[in-house]
């Protein structure tokens, strides 16, 4: 009888998840390779390099086998985990809410800017809150701030929630269902929002189906699909805007590669003139602040 095979060793089982990745068309074979491999052995990147040439058991080999066959097969790595990394916190993810994505984070970087010297206790309220990734890190920088986050999905909102108890926010953040603004009270100076900020679906309907395989296949439609021209969720929130926002108040939001113009060409016209642009890492302009005409 042949001997069996050795087992593999943890550093060619990486190895070999990098060449299936590569081969499948991953765009980052080795950074998903690693944290796979990490995921399924619960090993951090540095114990990986510690215990490289230890030997893996089958069932470790099965279990590393299954979730490089998910990435291979398009699942992006966050999904796989059930949670994604922003701002520094980690997000666990839900069927009914988008992957954070990187460039958010310059929605947050905006805000802070914007709302610095502003008088505390701010009150934020975040439209189409997903997540809850832009309302929980901004409550995470505020310590004094209070904040809403709104959807139309209930299901995103329980993920937001668990999100904000384990992130240690939620005696400052409630949860609501609503379509943008309607259901919520306008109020006087006292009740009004100081910051409003929302990353609203922004992809037009027809651009939604040629989407890359990892993106319309995991994130919700109605987390991407912004309507005919893209733009419908910023004309339905531009237009209610004003009786939520305080006087002194700033509204941030995202918008997509080439929406700059054509969103403030849409808030100019409802009284929200753009006070400022910011790029995202890639230098696209990704978020613009808006405040009342004074
Ligand atoms: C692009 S995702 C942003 C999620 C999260 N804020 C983030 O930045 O990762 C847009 C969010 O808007 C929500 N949404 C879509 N239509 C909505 C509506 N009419 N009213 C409220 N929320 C809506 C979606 O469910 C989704 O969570």
């Amino acid at each position: 009888m042949a001997d069996p095979l050795p087992a593999m060793t943890i550093s060619a089982i990486s190895r070999q998840a990098r060449r299936q990745l590569a081969a499948a068309g991953v765009e980052t074979p080795e950074i998903d390779a690693r944290i796979l491999v990490g995921h399924a052995l619960g090993l951090s990147r540095a114990g990986l390099i510690a215990e490289a040439s230890r030997a893996v058991s089958d069932t470790e080999a099965d279990a590393i086998a299954r979730l490089v066959a998910r990435r291979a097969g398009g699942e992006p790595v966050g999904r796989i985990l059930g949670r994604r990394e922003f701002w520094g916190l980690e997000f666990r993810l839900g069927p009914d809410t988008l992957e954070p994505r990187p460039d958010t984070e310059t929605v947050v970087e905006a805000a802070l800017d914007a709302v610095a010297g502003k008088p505390e206790p701010l009150r934020i309220l975040d439209l189409g809150t997903g997540t809850g990734c832009l309302l929980i890190a901004l409550l995470s920088e505020l310590p004094t701030a209070w904040g809403l986050g709104v959807d139309i999905s209930a299901g995103a909102l329980g993920t937001a929630l668990s999100n904000a108890v384990a992130l240690g926010v939620s005696a400052r953040a409630a949860f609501a269902v609503a379509d943008w603004t309607q259901p919520l009270a306008g109020g006087g100076r006292e009740s009004a929002f100081g910051l409003i900020v929302a990353n609203p679906p922004y992809i037009a309907t027809s651009a939604c189906r040629s989407l890359q395989w990892d993106v319309a296949d995991w994130d919700p439609d109605r987390a991407l699909d912004g309507g005919a021209d893209g733009l419908e969720a910023y004309r339905a929130i531009f237009s209610d805007i004003g009786r939520l926002l305080s006087a002194d108040g700033v509204l941030v939001v995202e918008v997509g590669h080439d929406q700059a113009a054509a969103v403030e060409r849409l808030a100019a016209g409802h009284g929200l003139p753009c006070r400022s642009v910011r790029r995202d890492l890639g230098g696209i302009e990704r978020a613009l602040v808006f405040s009342p005409m004074q």
